[in-house]
């Protein structure tokens, strides 16, 4: 059984992964240093897979406590989940996130080059790609010009990776995710935000459990189909089902090969904040309530991917409806 390091394996999205890991039967290893998440995501890892995975709760910037676990396991690879995320904190507090983003990045890559395990899927982000050009994203457009100190982070270690790539043999699968949603089939693990969620699934979920009054729609005279926001949603298993695919992509790379190849992971269609209301009024049969802002600064109008290339190279293609990811959220919700 092959030793896959997770990091931030006890966030949304990894603890996603380290279910899919050990259900394609490899070893997840997870280090998290629980900033944004709990203990509690293993036991329920547990009762999923009926495996409770090792756990190191470390923060990445801490080098020497790292590095036991690298002296401990031999691992196959790396994924990198362990970030800081909230788009908006970021400007408030760029020094924390430079350090955390970066530093512990820097660690991680530091140790991987020592203990020559070269292989890692990073988890990039849509906001890399440069605004000045509309959607669909393909992987070779312009990035940069990023807007916040959150998508500087993801730009400036998309860049470090080449580098490692170039100068010290890493195989990098660097894969940008669109608007990762829903949560797992058996409810157990999702997405559940302290305080108010930044990010608008999580916020419609609030209101409808009654913990918020009113979704707040951002603006309603953009160039879309109804004037709101478009984004490219991504159910969070077919996300990770692109993980193992890349996976599988590196370990059949030979040996001697060093490259950094990009993916985008989002479905190629958009559905507009408008919509995402509605789907989830049929969900729930009842109505949800909004009120029209004015735009968030930073947003664009619409955002949306070209798929094409995790289909054509990995053999992967999202398959799960964006009402089954609405539908998979308010079951995680309702069940937590
Ligand atoms: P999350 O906050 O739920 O998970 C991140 C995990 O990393 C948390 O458990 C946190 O405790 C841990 N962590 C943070 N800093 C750490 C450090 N210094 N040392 C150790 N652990 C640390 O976030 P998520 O939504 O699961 O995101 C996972 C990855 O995907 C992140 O890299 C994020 O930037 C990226 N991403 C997320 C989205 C999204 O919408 N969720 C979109 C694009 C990219
Ligand atoms: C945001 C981040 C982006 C990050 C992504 C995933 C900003 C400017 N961008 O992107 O960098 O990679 O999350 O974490 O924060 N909306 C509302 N009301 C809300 C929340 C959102 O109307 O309460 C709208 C937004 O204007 C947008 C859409 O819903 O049109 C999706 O927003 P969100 O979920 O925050 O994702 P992104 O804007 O794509």
């Amino acid at each position: 059984m092959k030793n896959i390091l997770v990091t931030g394996g006890t966030g949304y999205i990894g603890s996603h992964g380290v279910v899919a890991l050990i259900e394609s039967g490899y070893t997840p290893i997870i280090v998290d240093n629980l900033s944004n998440s709990s203990k509690e995501v293993l036991e329920n890892i547990q009762k999923i897979t009926g495996i409770k995975p090792d756990f190191y709760e470390i923060d990445l910037r801490d080098y020497e406590n790292l590095e036991s676990v690298f002296q401990k396991y031999d691992f196959e690879a790396v994924l990198h989940f362990a970030w800081a995320k909230a788009v908006g904190e970021s400007s408030e507090k760029p020094f924390y996130y430079y350090e955390n983003n970066i530093l512990g990045s820097l660690n991680l890559f530091e140790l991987m080059e020592q203990y020559d395990c070269k292989k890692i899927i990073f988890s990039s982000s849509a906001t890399v790609y440069d605004s000045i050009k509309s959607p669909p994203f393909v992987e070779t457009d312009m990035t940069g010009n990023t807007t916040n100190p959150y998508g500087t982070t993801k730009f400036l270690i998309e860049n470090i990776l080449k580098d490692l790539v170039n100068h010290k043999s890493f195989q990098v699968v660097n894969l940008r995710y669109f608007n990762p949603v829903g949560a797992h089939k058996s409810w157990l693990i999702g997405e559940n935000p302290n305080g108010i969620p930044n990010n608008l699934l999580p916020f419609i979920m609030k209101v409808v459990v009654g913990e918020l009054p009113a979704v707040q729609v951002f603006w309603d005279d953009y160039e879309t189909k109804d004037g709101t926001g478009e984004r490219d949603y991504i159910h969070v298993l077919d996300l990770i089902d692109g993980h193992l695919k890349a996976l599988n992509f590196i370990e059949k790379s030979q040996e001697n090969t060093w490259f950094f190849e990009v993916f985008n992971l989002g479905t190629g269609s958009a559905t507009s904040v408008k919509e995402m209301i509605q789907f989830t009024s049929e969900i729930i049969g009842r109505e949800v309530l909004y009120s029209i802002k004015p735009r968030r600064t930073g947003d664009l109008p619409s955002s949306f991917c070209d798929p094409l290339k995790a289909e054509k190279v990995l053999g992967w293609k999202a398959q799960i409806s964006i009402k089954e990811a609405i539908e998979d959220s308010y079951n995680f919700m309702k069940k937590r």
